[in-house]
């Protein structure tokens, strides 16, 4: 007897090849530099067309602003998807969650009438308690003069606990841990007192009495959620990867130590939401048309004084999470270079390029000048960065062009010809097409390029 013969379409993973050969059965939003790109306006921009929308990493240091109908949410551990009725938002395995900061943000939502019923949880997902805060905290301070500038949340001391498997898991709250609650909390304590006013703020019994308010409170939307999305990917359903930070905070790839403590890459997708390579179909990488970053450590393109200042205000560059002022600088095509070829970016989602109108001149970034030489690649080591005098292509800028929403009706052909200049010259320079272009906060303060492309 013959085996039958493999198809694309009697595979175990059935994929269907549209005309450049790429199987399409999801899709991903890879934040191109250091966060806050506005991968929440697009994840809700394009979450029109997925059925699930996931978090793979991070915790709740993200804050993805998405305003629908003049109403502006801010989410932070919650994926976007929870806003549009009928999706399942999927908090997936990789992912830090601080279920106590969970409930307000959750608040949020049902004060809008809007329900959590497509709410799912992973089992496998790992807590943030109270002392991984206070630990977040006291590591800071105990840096001192190089400190991270993290948004203290407790997200790398969470991330710590996962690899040094301390941490709790999500199935944690269905079991009896106390034995593992009262090893951590000895554990935490004596690590505490490192640091100044190092109290650890919780008991044993404090503990289990929240871990119980959690199992009730989260206890109907926790699953498997790798079965979860794997079936339903088997069942022609369209995921989101709604990613979270950017690739230049990536903990392998990003300008370490400055980095938080996830993989921030396409790569931590897989890992994070327990789905296989190859079932990631498209990734959009979003791109600011500048360049902003909160916290510290390198940024060549950054600029000090009142331009850097300008572009803050003009930009509105306030971080969603912490509220400190974002550093503000040119746009960075060595970064945007390094992401494009660390997470397979197929597409660009060019947002806030409207903040840049009326600027007289405007220079992005072709390469780092180091030691005499001119590097195309971003370094490792952050001592060759700190050394580092940006490349710049100064081109000419454009007027405003009225309101957003009146232009993206116009279209992209109708923008300013300095602006589709700018656009073009960072297409051609990453070999990508720019197929969202976002003059604005809103949905509707988008240009879709796509259907020209078909
Ligand atoms: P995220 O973390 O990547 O989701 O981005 P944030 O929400 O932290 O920051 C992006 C900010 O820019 C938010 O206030 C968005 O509402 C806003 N935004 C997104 N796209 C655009 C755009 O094209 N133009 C303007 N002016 N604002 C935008
Ligand atoms: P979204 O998803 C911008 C930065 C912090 C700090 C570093 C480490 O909104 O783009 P952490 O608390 O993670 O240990 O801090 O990472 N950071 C972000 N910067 N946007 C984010 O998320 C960020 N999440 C973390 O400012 O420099
Ligand atoms: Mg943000």
């Amino acid at each position: 007897m013959h085996a039958e013969r493999l198809t694309p379409t009697n595979l175990k993973y059935p994929y269907v090849l549209n005309r450049i050969g790429v199987q399409l059965p999801s899709i991903a939003i890879i934040g191109a530099q250091w966060g806050d790109e506005g991968k929440g306006k697009i994840t809700d921009y394009l979450s029109e067309e997925a059925d699930i929308i996931v978090r793979s990493q991070g915790g709740n240091n993200a804050g993805h602003t998405i305003i629908i109908d003049n109403e502006t949410f801010k989410l932070h551990l919650l994926p976007s998807g929870i806003l549009r009725e009928g999706k399942l938002a999927v908090i997936g395995n990789g992912v830090v969650m601080s279920m106590a900061d969970m409930i307000e943000e959750m608040k949020q939502i049902t004060d809008t009438g809007r329900s959590l019923d497509g709410l799912r949880i992973s089992d496998r997902a790992h807590l943030v308690l109270g002392y991984h805060k206070r630990l977040d905290g006291g590591e800071e301070i105990y840096r001192g003069s190089k400190t991270i500038g993290t948004t203290k949340k407790g997200i790398g001391p969470a991330y710590q606990d996962k690899a040094a498997r301390n941490g709790f898991r999500v199935c944690d709250l269905f079991d009896d841990v106390s034995e593992k609650i009262a090893f951590n909390l000895r554990f935490k304590k004596d690590l505490l007192k490192l640091f100044q006013n190092g109290e650890c703020g919780c008991t044993e019994e404090s503990i289990a009495e929240k871990f119980k308010l959690w199992k009730d409170v989260f206890g109907k939307y926790v699953c498997d959620t790798s079965v979860l999305l794997n079936e339903a990917l088997d069942d022609g359903k369209t995921l989101l990867f709604e990613g979270a930070q950017g690739v230049m905070l990536d903990i392998d790839h990003g300008t370490y130590p400055y980095v938080t403590s996830s993989n921030t890459t396409a790569g931590g997708i897989c890992t994070g939401s327990g789905i296989a390579p190859n079932r990631i179909g498209k990734v959009y990488g979003c791109l600011k048309a500048y360049t902003t970053r909160v916290g510290d450590g390198p940024m060549v393109t950054e600029l000090h004084g009142t331009e850097g200042k300008y572009l803050m205000e003009k930009g509105g560059e306030y971080g969603v999470t912490t509220g400190r002022g974002r550093r503000c600088g040119w746009l960075d095509l060595v970064v945007a270079e390094h992401s494009v070829r660390l997470c397979g970016i197929a597409s660009l989602a060019l947002t806030k390029l409207d903040v840049l109108n009326g600027y007289r001149k405007i220079n992005v970034c072709v390469g780092y000048e180091i030691d005499g030489r001119t590097e195309k690649h971003f370094p490792a080591s952050l001592s060759k960065v700190s050394r580092a005098s940006p490349v710049y292509k100064e081109f000419d800028g454009w007027d405003e062009f009225g309101p957003s929403e009146e232009a993206a009706k116009r279209g992209y052909d109708a923008l300013p010809k300095n602006m589709r200049a700018y656009i073009e010259f960072i297409e051609k320079y990453l070999k990508v097409p720019a197929e969202l272009i976002s003059i604005g906060p809103k949905r509707s303060e988008t240009i879709d390029k796509r259907a020209e492309r078909m």
